[in-house]
């Protein structure tokens, strides 16, 4: 597909479970459309990195500084993608205030694109309510600890497929059952299970899903 026209404003939420490939599916089809793409799950990952590297100060003073001084560049780090910083992000994503801080950010992100791509686990149905599509990733279990288990073995990290889920259950379950933007599929979502997918076959699938959407919001290209 050619270069969308200038004209197109096409906003995409993935959500989904922990290594569900919403990450890896929000990027490829962020880098075909060319369109801007923001992990929102760094986001709480950075606030939990800064807390735990200032002796786990949780004040709410402390974390609006914080979100203050967020930047995409400083979303890039490595340090974000540890166990630790892993459960921590989704015990403070329970705090009303951390969230509200957080939405602005993303929020201002969105205002500023014209062709977007967010990942996380309320853009479609908090952040993004009125995204032109919706999808909605989901794996198994097995699979998932597996993909996840292969990612810190590559940082040199020690920890056993068993350690990893028991991790992710617990963090799908804090994120499904939380009280405020709990993990949930939008009516109007599509679900992609990558459950038996490769990178390429989840390349072709969301891609033919994003250039029908795009067709149907503006005829054909
Ligand atoms: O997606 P990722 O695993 O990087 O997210 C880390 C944690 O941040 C999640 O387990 C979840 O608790 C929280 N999160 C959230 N809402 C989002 C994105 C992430 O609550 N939109």
């Amino acid at each position: 597909m050619k270069k969308l026209s200038k004209k197109i404003k096409f906003k995409i939420a993935s959500d989904g479970s922990s290594a569900s490939g919403k990450t890896t599916g929000g990027k490829l089809i962020s880098k075909k459309f060319k369109m801007k793409f923001l992990s929102s799950g760094s986001l709480y990952r950075y606030c939990a990195l800064k807390i735990i590297e200032n002796n786990n100060d949780y004040t709410t003073k402390f974390i609006s500084k914080i979100v203050k001084s967020i930047n995409l560049k400083k979303l890039q780090s490595k340090k974000l993608y540890s166990p630790e910083v892993a459960k921590l992000s989704s015990i403070i994503a329970k705090k009303k205030f951390v969230r509200n801080a957080l939405k602005s950010f993303q929020v201002n992100f969105i205002k500023k694109s014209r062709l977007v791509v967010v990942e996380g686990r309320d853009i479609g149905s908090v952040i993004m309510p009125n995204a032109d599509l919706k999808l909605f990733f989901t794996c198994s279990i097995n699979e998932k600890a597996k993909r996840r288990l292969k990612e810190f073995k590559n940082q040199n990290k020690k920890i056993t497929l068993k350690q990893v889920k028991k991790s992710l259950i617990q963090r799908d379950k804090d994120d499904t059952k939380r009280k405020i933007s709990p993990l949930i599929m939008t009516k109007n979502a599509v679900l992609v299970d990558t459950t038996k997918l490769s990178i390429k076959q989840m390349e072709i699938k969301l891609s033919n899903l994003v250039k029908n959407s795009i067709k149907k919001k503006y005829g054909n290209l």
